[in-house]
C-alpha cells in the first residue's frame, strides 16, 4: 500500500495502523492496544484514503493498492476538534493529577497545539461532578477524567477476566463504572491494577501509598507504550 506517497509492503498486519507504525509514522491513538479487542472509539487514528474517505486505521484491514494519507489539513482539523471535545468534558486540573506529564490526552493536546478550551460542558449530565471513588485500597477512580475509551473495561473483562467495571447508561450519560455504580471495593476487583496501566488519562490511577509492586506496574506500562507506539516520525 502507499502511505503519504511512499510504498509500504505489508503481510499479516491486521490493520492499517500496524502498517503505518511499521513505516515509522507515529499515528495518535487513545483507544488502541494490540492485545485488546479493537474498539475504534477515539477516532484519533483516522486516515484519509485515495477517495477522500476518512477511515479509522485501527479497525480497517490493509488492502493491496490502498493509498492513504495520515496528516492532511482535514485530518489535522478533525483531530484537533475531537481533542477539544474530549477536553470539554474532562476535569482539567492537570497540575494536581497523578498522571500529569504521563497523560496521553495531555500529550496530544500539546502535540496538536490546543491552547484554549473552545467548547463548554453543555449537557446537564456532564455539568455535574462525578464522585471520586477512593474505596479501593489500591486504585482511585475519577470519572471526571474518563474519556470513555473503554481500555480499562476491555482489559478488566477480556484479559483479566474479572469484570469489575463496564459501561453504563447511553449517549451523554454513558460512563464507565462498576455494576450499579457500586464502590470499587465492593466489587470482584482483584486489585491487579491493569485498568490503571492502560488508562490514557488520570481516570484510573494507582494509589501512592501502596507497595512498590504498583509502582512496578506503572514502570511496565511505560515500557509497553513505548513498544507499541515507537515515535519515529510525527503523523
Ligand atoms: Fe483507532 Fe481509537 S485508536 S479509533
Amino acid at each position: 500500500m502507499v502511505i503519504n506517497g511512499e510504498r509500504v509492503p505489508f503481510s499479516g498486519e491486521k490493520n492499517i495502523l500496524s502498517v503505518v507504525r511499521k513505516a515509522g509514522i507515529d499515528l495518535p491513538t487513545l483507544c488502541y492496544y494490540s492485545e485488546l479487542s479493537v474498539y475504534g472509539s477515539c477516532r484519533m487514528c483516522m486516515v484519509e484514503d485515495q477517495r477522500g474517505n476518512i477511515i479509522t486505521a485501527c479497525s480497517t484491514p490493509p488492502k493491496n493498492g490502498m493509498e492513504i494519507k495520515t496528516n492532511t489539513p482535514r485530518l489535522k482539523k478533525y483531530r484537533k476538534n475531537i481533542l477539544r471535545l474530549y477536553l470539554a468534558s474532562h476535569n482539567r486540573e492537570c497540575t494536581t493529577c497523578p498522571r500529569n506529564t504521563t497523560c496521553k490526552l495531555q500529550d496530544l493536546a500539546i502535540r496538536f497545539g490546543i491552547e484554549e478550551i473552545k467548547f463548554d460542558k453543555t449537557d446537564k449530565a456532564w455539568k455535574d461532578e462525578y464522585k471520586i471513588d477512593n474505596s479501593s485500597p489500591s486504585i482511585t477512580r475519577d470519572p471526571n477524567k474518563c474519556i470513555q475509551c473503554g481500555d480499562c473495561v476491555r482489559m478488566c473483562n477480556e484479559t483479566q477476566n474479572v469484570g469489575a467495571i463496564d459501561f453504563a447508561l447511553r449517549g451523554y450519560e454513558l460512563k464507565v463504572c462498576p455494576a450499579f455504580d457500586m464502590p470499587l471495593a465492593e466489587t470482584e476487583c482483584v486489585n491487579c491494577g491493569q485498568c490503571a496501566a492502560v488508562c490514557p488519562t488520570g481516570a484510573v490511577t494507582i494509589k501512592n501509598d501502596v507497595p512498590s509492586v504498583w509502582k512496578a506496574i506503572y514502570d511496565d506500562k511505560k515500557r509497553v507504550v513505548a513498544q507499541i507506539a515507537p515515535a519515529v516520525r510525527v503523523a
